[in-house]
């Protein structure tokens, strides 16, 4: 029989979500608290009701407690000395905070930040007097269960299968943001990896093992859960003082019992594998290959063709790894790079993935999809199938490119995903995301070795992930950030026609964004050369700056960065002197290539032969383009025309 809590979980979680077809603008209205606070009164109803609420709660626990603190405390001296001094200190920090900076205007265009989606910031108000610690159920009995299913929402996005009663069905849970996401990608990657060479090394019989190392180290994921499974019910089927027996013996040769050294000590014909990540990949993939003891030297950077990752350079780099026996842990693709907006191919490298497997170099596929992870939800419908890229395009000007529609429809079939609810997902900091196409490797990461019965149905999808601390990185976490990530979900359900509405404006953002650049050049051909590098991929768009008259990369950077100093936050002045806020980045040579590079020298009238010691980059700004009210149509105000108006004028100015 279900307890009155499951039957409580039940009904909250499994009730149909009320969404109306698509969702016209005046529901768009009412997403965020806006740029002037103008939904101050909701957020206000909402934060005030549940407050109440949980109050209420709090007396109705055991009504026949009295209060413990007496209502006479508050005319009590060391109360009121306390009361004061705790106002003196929220009065000191609200001040300061008035520093910070300002997110949810359309002026700010520099860092993957916004306005917050208003179901989100009350979901995680409402919960956080309740405290749940979502490292497991006994903890967080409601919000632990709201995770699991918020990476099920996620999955069903992705293209991920997200039926629980089905035996591959995909696994995701938050993270601290995508950083960990991504160092759980590798710590899953690594375990499924080297999971059939301990099963061979404490043989195992009768499971079709591979007979030598190097097999068993490329089986690959499909072929590695399947020997995980057999592994399960054969392990399953032995008498209980055996089964102990195997299980210590398996577990005594996986490489997270022995560590990298003890490991690759043991299996002399095997070498760490490595990771192949575009030039663009963020600096969270080096913090994981430390943090792993992979070590940084094992990332290796591939080269870029437009930005994107450059997928030939990528099948050389497989075919030398062959050749030399040198193993693959990850290949990853970023989608949406963190400084141009780029998509890789993912397709392409999904492909790469099963020509090598087929091969005998097997290896993972993972996307880095921190940033452009919610822009699948314009991919999707709701039933959860895929949108043709004419449906997509109709939309757009030029979005979604061929490259770009064939990199979302890959995600699919790819083997984990990063995403982060923090970025275009519009929810609070505290939110990234890890999501993997098959549940059933996530065993392989458990504290207790319960990988040992997973996938024999000796628990079910929910009751086995309830448990969640025994699989993430983390220990204790914010049950609070997994409440605001599912509600969110629910009112804006993650296809083309509810939450797609929001990225759909950031892409036309960009789109007017990169039209009024070019503008921008030829308007200002006379003082300044100015080129957008690279159309935009997605929402993130670049503009690269030259002085007219200079060839010099030095005096190229000098001119931007005095630019971007009238661009950037500044704690020392107020706020409101500052018109808008960018942000910049750089273009390095090697991470171009030589034909790019010598054409965007072209456009900005450099040259190449400047890219010097000294100036070894060239400096660019960089313009993120979520902020949901960069085009107001109630005033008839664009945002960014009065960017490059301000621009313009700081351009002059600078060269006069
Ligand atoms: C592509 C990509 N991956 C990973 C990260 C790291 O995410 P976080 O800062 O949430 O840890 C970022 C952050 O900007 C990113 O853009």
């Amino acid at each position: 029989m279900s307890s009155p809590l499951a039957i409580a979980r039940e009904s909250f979680a499994d009730a149909p979500a009320i969404v109306p077809n698509v969702l016209d603008r005046s529901a768009l209205d009412a997403c965020f608290l806006g740029p002037y606070g103008e939904n101050d009164s909701l957020l206000e109803k909402l934060v005030v009701e549940f407050l109440r609420d949980h109050v209420y709660w709090r007396r109705n626990f055991h009504p026949e407690d009295p209060p413990a603190i007496p209502t006479r405390a508050a005319q009590q001296p060391g109360y009121q000395a306390f009361e004061a001094r705790m106002r003196r200190e929220l009065h000191a920090l609200s001040a300061a905070l008035k520093k910070s900076v300002p997110f949810h205007s359309p002026r700010y265009i520099g860092h993957m930040a916004s306005d917050l989606l208003l179901p989100g910031l009350a979901a995680q108000l409402l919960t956080l007097p309740y405290n749940p610690n979502n490292v497991s159920e006994d903890a967080a009995p409601v919000t632990v269960e709201l995770e699991i299913r918020a990476g099920l929402q996620l999955a069903r996005m992705l293209g991920y299968p997200d039926d629980p009663a089905r035996a591959d069905c995909a696994f995701g849970h938050l993270t601290s943001g995508g950083t960990v996401a991504n160092y759980q990608a590798l710590r899953l990657a690594l375990a499924l990896k080297a999971f059939p060479v301990a099963v061979r090394a404490a043989g195992v019989p009768d499971i079709g093992v591979p007979d030598e190392d190097w097999a068993a180290f490329n089986l690959g994921t499909g072929a590695g859960i399947a020997l995980l499974d057999a592994w399960q019910r054969w392990l399953a089927a032995q008498p209980e003082r055996d089964r102990r027996e195997w299980q210590a013996r398996v577990q005594a040769q996986r490489i997270e019992t022995l560590g990298l050294v003890d490991f690759f000590a043991r299996h002399p014909s095997l070498r760490p594998p490595l990771v192949l990540a575009p030039v663009t990949a963020h600096y969270s993939w080096s913090k994981g290959m430390k943090l792993l003891g992979l070590g940084r030297a094992q990332l290796k950077l591939l080269p870029e063709r437009g930005m994107r990752l450059d997928a030939d350079a990528l099948q050389a780099t497989l075919e030398h790894c062959l050749r030399d026996r040198q193993p693959v842990l990850l290949a990853v693709a970023v989608l949406g790079t963190t400084e141009y907006g780029t998509v890789d191919p993912v397709d392409r490298v999904v492909v790469a993935r099963d020509d090598f497997a087929a091969r005998g170099l097997a290896f993972s596929v993972h996307v880095d999809a921190a940033w452009g992870g919610y822009l699948a939800t314009l991919f999707r419908n709701a039933d959860g199938s895929l949108r043709t890229r004419a449906e997509v395009a109709a939309e757009f000007n030029h979005f979604p490119l061929p490259e770009v529609h064939a990199a979302f429809a890959a995600l699919g079939e790819t083997d984990s995903i990063t995403v982060d609810p923090h970025k275009l997902g519009y929810l609070p900091y505290g939110a990234g995301a890890f999501i993997c196409r098959d549940h059933r490797a996530v065993a392989l990461l458990s504290e207790q070795a319960d990988y040992v019965f997973d996938g024999n149905g000796a628990s079910g999808y929910m009751e086995r992930y309830r448990r969640l601390g025994q699989y993430i990185p983390e220990g204790s976490k914010s049950g609070a950030a997994a409440a605001a990530v599912y509600v969110t979900h629910r009112v804006l359900p993650l296809d083309h026609a509810h939450f797609g509405r929001l990225p759909a404006q950031t892409v036309r953002a960009a789109e007017a964004f990169y039209a009024r650049a070019q503008r921008f050049a030829r308007e200002l051909a006379d003082v300044v050369h100015a080129s957008v590098p690279f159309p935009p991929d997605s929402n993130l768009v670049c503009l690269a700056l030259n002085p007219a008259g200079n060839e010099d990369v030095a005096r190229a950077n000098a001119f931007v960065r005095s630019l971007h100093d009238e661009l950037r936050c500044d704690p020392r002045q107020p706020l409101q002197l500052k018109e808008f806020f960018g942000s910049i980045t750089t273009l390095r040579p090697e991470a171009l290539g030589i034909a790019d590079l010598h054409r965007i020298a072209g456009e900005l009238r450099l040259d190449p032969a400047t890219f010097e010691a000294d100036a070894d980059r060239l400096v660019i700004l960089r313009h993120t383009l979520m902020n949901p009210y960069l085009i107001d149509a109630e005033n008839g105000i664009s945002y960014i025309d009065r960017y490059f108006d301000y621009l313009a004028m700081r351009v002059r100015a600078q060269v006069a």
